[in-house]
C-alpha cells in the first residue's frame, strides 16, 4: 500500500503544437508523470477528450480538463492506494458518470490513470514494463514481458498529410529480425531508399504528422510499388524479411449519405463491396499482411465480408471499428469481423480498460497492436505497455520526429538493459501458428 499524496495537472503542447494534459501523481516520495496523446482521425465511438472551445488555441485549450483533474479527480484519489489501479480507475469512471468519460474529459481521466501507473511502478522500484508484466502479464510471457514487432510508417496520406492520397499510412513490418535493433535497421534502410527516390524525383523530403513522407503520388498502387522497390533496393526480400501494412482509415472518406467510399486520387467512388474488392486486390498484388480500418467504423457487414475473404493470412485490424473497447471487440470476434485490434489508451480512457482489451484479445486469439496517436509527446509509456503486456506488436509512427523516436528508443533501452522475450511474428495474426 502506498497512498497517493498529491495529484497535479497542467497544460502542455503536443507534437502538432496543440494543447494537451500532463499529470503528475506523487506517492511515497515518488512522482510519476504521464502526458495524454491526441488523435486527428478519431473514431465516433472513442472516449471523448475535453477541449475548452472559445478563441484561445482556436478552442483546443485543455484548461477545463486540467481543472477537472485538480478540482474533482485529485480530491477523490488522494489518500487512495496507488497500487490499486483497477479500483482507482473504477472510482474515477464512477465520478465521471458517462461511458465516454465526456463529463470530466477522457484526457483528464487518462492523465491521472497513466500518471498513477507510472508512480506505482516507481513505488514498486520496478521499471514500468516489468511492473506491468508482473501485475498484468499473460501466460506465455515471463515477468520481463515480450518485445513487440513494430509496424513502421514510411508514407503518409489522409488526414495526417492533407492533399496526398487517401490511405492514411503505408507501413513496413520488418518481421525477419528477432530484435528491436534489427527491426529498426531494416525499416531505416527502407525509409532511406524512399527518401533517395524522393530526392531523385525532385520532391522535398518533408514529413507528415507521424514522420512519414507525403510525396505527390499518382495513386495508391504507386505507393505500394514504391515501397516494394524500396525494400528490394535496401537489399531485403519483400514478404520474407519485410512486409507491408496499411492504415486505410476508411471512415474518413466514407460518405454515409451515399454509402460510398470516395477516392479522389482514383477519381471514383466505391460501394462497400467494391471497396472491399479493391482491398483484397492489394493483398493479392503486394506483400501486404495487415490492413487497418479497411472499411468504415460502422460497416460491420463489409468488415465481416472482408475478414472472411482475407482474414486467414492477413491481419484485419480494427481501430475506429473497435476503439479499444472490450464490448466492440467481443462483437467483432463474434461476428468474424476482425482478427486484430489496435490498442490506444486514450481511446479507452483508462489504463485498466486498455489492459482489459489486450487480455480479452489474447484470450480470443485476436492480435493486439499497441498504438500511438498522431498527436504525441516524448512520453514513452506505450513502449513499456506493449512489452509488459506481451501484446506482440506496436505502431508508433515513422523513424523521424522525437515524439516517435522516444518510444523506439525506449524499446531499445528495454532490449539493452532488460530481459524480455524477443519480437516474434507468431504473436501476430499473419504469423505462423
Ligand atoms: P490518429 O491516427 O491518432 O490521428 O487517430 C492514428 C491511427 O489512425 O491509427
Ligand atoms: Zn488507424
Amino acid at each position: 500500500m502506498s497512498r497517493i499524496d498529491d495529484v497535479t495537472a497542467w497544460e502542455v503542447l503536443d507534437s502538432r503544437g496543440n494543447p494537451t494534459v500532463r499529470v503528475a501523481v506523487e506517492s511515497g516520495g515518488e512522482r510519476g508523470v504521464f502526458t495524454v496523446p491526441a488523435g486527428a482521425s478519431t473514431g465516433t465511438h472513442e472516449a471523448v477528450e475535453r477541449r475548452d472551445g472559445g478563441d484561445r488555441y482556436r478552442g483546443r485549450g485543455v484548461t477545463d480538463a486540467v481543472a477537472a483533474v485538480t478540482d474533482e479527480i485529485a480530491p477523490l484519489v488522494e489518500g487512495r492506494d496507488v497500487f490499486d489501479q483497477r479500483g482507482l480507475d473504477a472510482a474515477i469512471e464512477e465520478l465521471d458518470g458517462t461511458r465516454s468519460l465526456s463529463r470530466l474529459g477522457a484526457n483528464a481521466v487518462l492523465g491521472v490513470s497513466g500518471a498513477a501507473l507510472r508512480t506505482a511502478s516507481a513505488c514498486a522500484g520496478q521499471p514500468l514494463y516489468r511492473y506491468l508484466a508482473t501485475e498484468y502479464g499473460v501466460d506465455g510471457t515471463d515477468e520481463e514481458g515480450r518485445l513487440p514487432v513494430p509496424m513502421i510508417n514510411v508514407i503518409s496520406g489522409g488526414l495526417h498529410a492533407r492533399g496526398g492520397i487517401e490511405i492514411q499510412d503505408f507501413l513496413v513490418i520488418p518481421h525477419g529480425r528477432d530484435s528491436i535493433r534489427g527491426c529498426l535497421e531494416v525499416a531505416w534502410d527502407v525509409r532511406q531508399a524512399v527518401r533517395d527516390w524522393l530526392l531523385d524525383e525532385g520532391h522535398r523530403p518533408l514529413v507528415a504528422d507521424e514522420g512519414g513522407f507525403a510525396p505527390p503520388l499518382d495513386g495508391i498502387d504507386e505507393a505500394f510499388e514504391l515501397l516494394v522497390d524500396a525494400i528490394e533496393t535496401a537489399g531485403h526480400v519483400p514478404g520474407e524479411e519485410c512486409s507491408l501494412a496499411v492504415d486505410v482509415a476508411a471512415t474518413h472518406f466514407y460518405d454515409s449519405a451515399t454509402e460510398r467510399y470516395e477516392i479522389e486520387s482514383l477519381g471514383r467512388s466505391f460501394t462497400p463491396e467494391a471497396f472491399g474488392d479493391l482491398v483484397v486486390r492489394w493483398t493479392e498484388a503486394f506483400p501486404l499482411v495487415s490492413v487497418e480500418d479497411p472499411l468504415a467504423e460502422d460497416d460491420w457487414t463489409g468488415w465481416r465480408r472482408l475478414r472472411g475473404r482475407i482474414g486467414d493470412g492477413v491481419q484485419v485490424l480494427g481501430d475506429d471499428l473497435l476503439v479499444t473497447d472490450v464490448d466492440r471487440l467481443d462483437r467483432a470476434v463474434d461476428a468474424g469481423a476482425a482478427n486484430a485490434v489496435l490498442v490506444k489508451p486514450n481511446q479507452a480512457g483508462t489504463v485498466t480498460r486498455a489492459v482489459d482489451v489486450v487480455h480479452r484479445a489474447l484470450d480470443r486469439d485476436v492480435a493486439p497492436v499497441v498504438s500511438a496517436r498522431s498527436g504525441e509527446t516524448c512520453d514513452a509509456t506505450i513502449a513499456d505497455l506493449a512489452v509488459g503486456l506481451g501484446a506482440g506488436q506496436i505502431k508508433i509512427g515513422s523513424l523521424a520526429r522525437s515524439e516517435r523516436l522516444a518510444k523506439y528508443n525506449r524499446l531499445l533501452e528495454i532490449e539493452r538493459f532488460g530481459d524480455p522475450e524477443p519480437p516474434s511474428v507468431s504473436a501476430a495474426a499473419f504469423g505462423p501458428e
